[in-house]
């Protein structure tokens, strides 16, 4: 394993991929400047910010390198994006894909995102606001749409971190 590369819009993955660096003695760079440090098909773990269901530079990640696991970073609390993200990218099929959860922090959010996130937050809000009897889950996640947040823990990187350590590195 060479190196941890990512692509990130608002910072979370950028901090989990910097994590995950850390944990296991590994560099890490931006999927654009990592061109310039890593030789084609060197072995990665590459983590992406999740935008409508697909993986940010997940795509050119794959052609370039030997990916050896994938991190997808977007704002549900759960992982129930992960089975259609393995029918979209057919490719992964041998390539493990985990789910973490970031955040939503509106502030940071510029241009294009932040028009489009206006409109998720306003469908999402009132489907979850107009819902009686929220889980807990449904009820975080209202909370999160409406005033935005970063979750990013060490904790959410114990089940990677541990695949990463027994299989990959
Ligand atoms: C336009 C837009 C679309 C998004 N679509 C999704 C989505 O489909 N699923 C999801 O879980 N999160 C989605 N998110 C939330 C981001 O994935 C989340 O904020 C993530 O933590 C961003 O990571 P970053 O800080 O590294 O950019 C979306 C955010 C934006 C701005």
């Amino acid at each position: 394993m060479q190196a941890i590369v990512f692509t990130s819009n608002t910072g979370h993955t950028q901090e989990y991929a910097q994590m995950l660096g850390v944990e296991l003695g590994l560099p890490c760079y931006d999927l654009k400047q990592a061109k310039s440090n890593l030789p084609s098909g060197a072995e990665i773990v590459y983590l992406g910010w999740i935008m409508a269901g697909n993986v940010q530079g997940l795509k050119k990640a794959l052609r370039r390198y030997d990916v050896k696991a994938v991190c997808a970073v977007g704002m549900s609390g759960n992982s129930d994006q992960l089975k259609e993200m393995y029918d979209k990218y057919r490719f992964l099929e041998d390539t493990p894909l985990f789910y973490l959860q970031g955040g939503l922090e509106y502030q940071k959010l510029k241009g294009v995102y932040k028009f489009m996130i206006g409109t998720i937050k306003n469908v999402m809000g009132k489907k979850l606001e107009a819902k009686e009897e929220k889980s807990q889950e449904e009820q975080e996640m209202l909370e999160l749409i409406v005033n935005g947040k970063s979750t990013v823990s060490k904790e959410k990187l114990s089940e990677v971190l541990a695949y990463l350590k027994e299989n990959v590195i």
